[in-house]
């Protein structure tokens, strides 16, 4: 079958509706466009023999915590819907916003705790934002599974637990980090750096990973491991750390003993674009 684009709730839920009744499994992966080839792997994670694929694209404005960054995010919806029809894609669901929010959206959907910390600390409402809008995508998808990046590690964690808490019938799938070959995390914003800030911006995987070489040898402290990760971002004058934290991976609270499995998380400006990545490790078993 040849890519079908739904514009409408009802055209999206006909045609899932379609592939059900034929059998196929809905394998579900929501982005907000601007792909490449970070969303290009979640897709090729997603296609089964009989699944029916699906891949929503909306720039959701209720998880914007600035308006500027609302107004300049990428959208280049033709360039996708090629994209989607070469990695196989069965349909796109491409909503306007008049179409996800007809009127003011008065139900919210909060996941407590998960979101104190990394960005929930820095972007106040974001995860609230994401939260409801995976919450519509799936009512309005009613995926068996869903596919979601390790990149955005705290979006994970937060929807694995919405899921998990209200009992929502849908399978997480987490899928790893692609990146470019400096070891830069593929993202949609990506191309707003200049050349001098696209190269500073490889010191984040850099800092990442001596930090988790820290804890793979041993570190306990998370304060030393932090250390040698900030070090590294600050001898780059054109990254402007937000945080660098070592956190529980399911939880997404700071731990304050290195003793199992951390996820070590990050996010940096370089100019007005910012930037986030992570990594996880776990200390030795002798440590
Ligand atoms: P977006 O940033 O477009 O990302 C869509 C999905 O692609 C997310 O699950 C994200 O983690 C994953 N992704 C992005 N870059 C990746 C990379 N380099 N490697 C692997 N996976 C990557 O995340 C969102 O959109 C939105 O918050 C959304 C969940 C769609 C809700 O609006």
């Amino acid at each position: 079958m040849s890519l079908v684009v739904a514009r409408t709730i009802a055209q999206a839920r006909a045609l899932v509706a379609e592939a059900r009744r034929q059998g196929r499994s809905i394998e579900f992966v929501p982005t907000m466009g601007a792909l490449h080839e970070g969303h290009g792997s979640l897709m090729d994670l997603a296609r089964r023999p009989q699944g029916f694929l699906v891949v929503s694209i909306f720039v959701n404005p209720i998880q914007f915590d600035r308006a500027d960054d609302y107004e300049r995010y990428p959208r280049t919806l033709e360039a996708d819907v090629e994209f989607c029809r070469r990695r196989g894609v069965d349909l796109v669901f491409a909503p306007s916003i008049e179409e996800m929010y007809p009127q003011p959206q008065r139900a919210f959907v909060e996941v407590t705790g998960l979101t104190e910390h990394l960005c929930g600390r820095f972007r106040p409402g974001h995860f609230r934002g994401v939260a409801t809008v995976v919450t519509k995508l799936f009512g309005i998808v009613q995926p068996d599974r869903a596919y979601f990046g390790e990149k955005d590690a705290q979006q994970l964690a937060v929807v694995r637990r919405m899921v998990r808490d209200l009992n929502m019938p849908v399978e997480i799938v987490a899928c790893p980090t692609v990146r470019e070959a400096d070891g830069l995390a593929m993202s949609s914003r990506n191309g707003r750096l200049s050349p001098a800030e696209r190269s500073a911006a490889s010191a984040i995987y850099r800092a990442l990973q001596a930090a988790a070489a820290q804890v793979r040898a041993g570190a306990r402290d998370p304060a030393v491991v932090r250390r040698a990760g900030l070090a590294l971002l600050q001898a780059e004058p054109l990254l402007r750390p937000e945080y660098f934290d070592i956190v529980d991976p399911e939880e997404i609270q700071p731990v304050l003993m290195i003793e199992s499995e951390v996820l070590i998380a990050c996010a940096a400006w370089a100019g007005t674009t910012r930037l986030i990545d992570s990594l996880r490790a776990t200390p030795p078993l002798n440590a």
